[in-house]
């Protein structure tokens, strides 16, 4: 694999090591020693043509569907990675998929989710599940859960959301309207490889961004939100957040996960923090990025701590849910 053309993340081959370490007992063993990422894909192969049980083909699906994407990236072809053949692509790509993966591995599979096993009603849960195994995106079970939680809890009306990418977190946020009977969510997105890096946040990342395939992804989210009719809840501001900030006088909920260039971050959270009631939340992510640490200081000077999710491996903030504090809702 060709890691001097993808320098990304500092040691990039200790970085993708560790993912495929942490990736690999989704398959239901320990990684063997020497565990490399095209063994992953050749183990992956077996454990997709050992699946049985009424909701093996969905989870099979759903796995295919970040192999294609991966292959896709990689410029090969899925039974190539599935062969165990090496492949080269950016590896923050490859750890994407790899979480992606095993998430779906670990996760009750799609169609026979038993309800109760995060503690939320049935049908949120279900959709969680639903939105892991059909799109891409970066919103993990216990951010999705989180989201979903705070949304039962607080009962907001105005949500919404900076950064859609696939829907992965705005799913369980509509989900949750959807149960509570009340409420929308305004999704933001400019869907857009030029906006995606108007503002530079690291080479790799803007790299990665540029080739987004944005049309697809933006077709699978509306396909996903008509087929399971989320329509009532969702509506769609396709623009750069900048230019959208107006619309909105009051907020309930904001979820800011869009730009994460410094300039983009601390822009999102000046405009939209501030229109956030009293008493509002706002779920802000990556606060550990070198790049959102002026947003996050920013976004703290406004609002007190709730919650912060961390890496379960590393320890690390991840994700902060924060609370708006008195004041003025707006500018
Ligand atoms: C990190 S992804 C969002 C991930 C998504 N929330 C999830 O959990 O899977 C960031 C998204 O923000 C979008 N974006 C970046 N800059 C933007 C801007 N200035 N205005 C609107 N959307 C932007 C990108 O197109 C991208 O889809």
């Amino acid at each position: 694999m060709d890691f001097e053309t993808f320098p990304v993340l500092g040691n990039s081959q200790v970085v993708l090591d560790r993912a495929v370490v942490q990736a690999w007992p989704s398959l239901g063993c320990e990684p063997p020693v020497g565990a490399s990422v095209f063994g992953f894909f050749r183990a992956l192969s077996e454990v997709l043509a050992a699946a049985r049980g009424p909701g093996a083909p969905a989870m099979v699906a759903a796995v295919m569907g970040h192999v294609d994407y991966l292959a896709a990236k990689a410029d090969c072809v899925a039974a190539a990675l599935l062969n165990g053949d090496p492949f080269s692509t950016t590896p923050q790509v490859i750890i994407d998929a790899l979480a992606n993966i095993a998430a779906l591995l670990r996760a009750p599979w799609p169609g026979v989710a038993p309800a109760g096993t995060t503690g939320l009603p049935a049908e949120v849960e279900s959709l969680i599940i639903e939105a892991e195994g059909r799109l891409p995106g970066w919103c993990s079970r216990q951010k999705a859960v989180c989201l979903a939680e705070t949304v039962l809890a607080e009962r907001p009306l105005v949500c919404v959301e900076i950064g859609i990418f696939g829907g992965r977190s705005l799913v369980p946020v509509a989900a949750a309207l959807r149960q509570n009977g009340a409420g929308a969510i305004y999704g933001i997105e400019a869907w857009s490889p030029a906006v995606a890096v108007e503002n530079t946040t690291n080479a790799a990342n803007d790299d990665w961004w540029s080739t987004v395939d944005f049309d697809r992804i933006k077709h699978d989210f509306y396909r996903f939100i008509v087929d399971m009719s989320l329509a009532r809840q969702v509506r769609v501001i396709e623009a750069p957040s900048a230019r959208a900030a107006g619309l909105f006088d009051t907020i309930d909920f904001l979820h800011i996960d869009g730009s994460h260039s410094v300039l983009n971050a601390a822009e999102d959270v000046i405009l939209y923090a501030r229109r956030v009631r009293p008493g509002g939340i706002v779920v802000f992510d990556d606060v550990n990025w070198n790049s959102t640490a002026l947003a996050r200081g920013l976004l703290e000077s406004l609002c007190e701590p709730v919650r912060m999710l961390t890496d379960v491996v590393t320890g690390k903030d991840m994700c902060a849910v924060l609370r708006r504090r008195g004041g003025s809702p707006t500018c």
